[in-house]
């Protein structure tokens, strides 16, 4: 059977250590970062992949420098004044995950309308993932179950494949296959539930200077590997 691959994440990691080692600030290797997510965005368009989620900021990235923090919320406007058009015309849909409303007004603004321009394309869906934890998202799942229950909505026989429904991926489903750059090999809080089977690969690449030419090599990697998914092939 031939195996498919519709599902793909990125934990776009190193854009700090990219700046660093040629003396710049991290909000460059944040800046050059922004532009390489179009290189990506229109490299996965042109395989065929369905979904691409971005892992953009975390529920965690809230630490860091209020000075770091407030040039990763002018990121948008930038990405989507630079390549909205082009995203248009390769048909991409922008969509996101995480919490919208703990952004400044503005950002949230460039978002929405992001999302508003590109809600009828029917091409990749562009998932951003920003203020996007998984445990939180988890633990939300289990709040809107619960009250459905409570409101007599829904019996108390929950499945694995209707707490997906509960989830902010429930259109996209799973994730297939799980990218990370820049050499650390942990999962950062990212898409736990829904990478229960993904395959997974750790490139040592800072996310700046990861090409198109370089996420081919990890999707020829994954139409390599044996899927078996607990079974016996
Ligand atoms: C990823 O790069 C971007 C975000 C987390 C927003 P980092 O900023 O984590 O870069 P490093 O890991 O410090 O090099
Ligand atoms: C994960 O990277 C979050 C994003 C890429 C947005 P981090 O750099 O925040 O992860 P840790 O702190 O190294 O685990
Ligand atoms: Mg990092």
């Amino acid at each position: 059977m031939e195996k498919s691959l519709s599902h793909v994440a990125i934990i776009m990691d190193g854009n700090g250590r990219w700046a660093k080692k040629q003396n710049k600030d991290r909000s460059f290797g944040h800046y050059q970062g922004t532009n390489n997510v179009r290189n990506i965005a229109i490299a996965a368009e042109a395989m065929g992949i369905s979904v691409l989620t971005l892992y953009a900021f975390s529920t965690e990235n809230w630490k860091r420098s209020a000075e770091e923090v407030n040039y990763l919320m002018k990121l948008p406007a930038q990405f989507f004044d630079a390549y909205m058009k082009e995203l248009m015309e390769k048909n991409i849909r922008i969509n996101l995950i995480g919490h919208f409303d703990r952004f400044p007004i503005d950002t949230q603004r460039v978002l929405k309308r992001a999302i508003e321009r590109s809600k009828d394309n029917t091409g990749m869906v562009l998932n951003f993932a920003m203020d996007y934890g998984s445990r939180d998202e988890i633990v939300n799942a289990i709040k809107d179950y619960t009250a459905d229950v409570i409101d007599n909505k829904r019996a108390n026989d929950l499945s694995v494949n209707e707490f997906s429904d509960y989830l902010m991926t429930s259109e996209f489903g799973d994730v297939d296959l799980m990218i990370r750059t820049s050499g650390e090999v942990r999962l950062s809080n990212f898409l736990l539930w829904q990478m229960a089977y993904a395959e997974m690969i750790f490139v040592e690449t800072h996310w700046p200077d990861f090409t198109p030419n370089d996420f081919k090599e990890c999707v020829k990697q994954y139409y390599d590997r044996d899927r078996r998914f607990g079974g016996v092939k």
